[in-house]
């Protein structure tokens, strides 16, 4: 299995503070790659380098074969890379389907003339991922009357919109309820097998992590603690003591 994304020696710093120091990692193409660690170990920023919101301090980044650590967020979109955001960014006013319409790479317009001026074959496109996520019936709800935890299922079904091959989520599950987290597990891994989707996941439940990710990496002031299968990150020594036992 070749790697869709891999990062070498990554680092960034903001000011005195290295957020990121030296970090390797690599995500195989059709992988589901977790990542783990305490607050503030760097996890986020991370993604902000990978996705091209800032520029690294050294390192390189290479997306399916092609360094793109200069590259910003729009360029690196169109190559198939698309991330969520800890904080969920629906659009309480619009609909789910407006919220799906709106999603979509078209910068030149309005935001009313993409809700009303999308081809059929888009808006078809949007009603086929709100089915995925099982939100069919909510077309028409605004985003602000969604529970919580189906704003974060209308927050990935918006970054579906981009047609990634990878996939960047940052806490999908935080603070939502658990019968929504299983909604969320499933529909993670339905994007994963049958759209074929490469997933990165930051992620503090290690349930969720266990049920999800092949290889998890835990991160710790900056740099890479440990990396292997979940079972081996859930008995690593370093990452009980970084970590998992500050959790408990
Ligand atoms: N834009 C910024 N300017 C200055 N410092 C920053 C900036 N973004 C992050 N940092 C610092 O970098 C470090 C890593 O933060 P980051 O948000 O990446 O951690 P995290 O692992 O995502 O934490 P959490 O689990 O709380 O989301 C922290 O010390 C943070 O204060
Ligand atoms: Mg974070």
């Amino acid at each position: 299995m070749t790697d869709l994304l891999a990062v070498r020696g990554v680092t960034k710093r903001f000011g005195g503070v290295v957020a990121n120091h030296e970090i390797s990692l690599q995500v195989p193409r059709g992988s589901i790659v977790g990542l783990i660690g305490p607050n503030g170990s760097g996890k986020t920023t991370l993604f902000n380098s990978i996705v091209g919101y800032h520029p690294i301090d050294a390192g390189s980044i290479v997306f399916d074969g092609r360094e793109i650590s200069r590259l910003r967020v729009p360029e690196i979109a169109r190559l198939g890379m698309v991330r969520t955001f800890q904080q969920t960014r629906v659009f309480g006013k619009m609909s789910c389907l407006q919220n799906l319409l709106i999603s979509v790479p078209h910068v030149h317009e309005g935001l009313a003339a993409m809700c009303t001026r999308q081809p059929p074959a888009v808006t078809e496109r949007a009603r086929q991922i709100l089915r995925l996520a099982s939100l069919e019936d909510h077309l028409d709800q605004r985003g602000a009357d969604l529970s919580f935890g189906q704003q974060k299922l209308l927050e990935i079904c918006m970054a579906l919109m981009n047609e990634p091959r990878l996939l960047l989520l940052d806490e999908p599950t935080a603070g939502v309820n658990p019968v929504m987290i299983e909604s969320l597990i499933a529909l993670l891994r339905d994007i994963n097998a049958r759209l074929g989707i490469t997933l990165l996941v930051i992620e503090h439940n290690m349930r969720v992590m266990m049920q999800l990710a092949g290889h998890v990496c835990c991160l710790a002031h900056g740099e890479v603690l440990a990396q292997g299968s979940p079972a081996q990150i859930t008995t690593d020594r370093a990452v009980i003591e970084a970590y998992l036992g500050a959790q408990s």
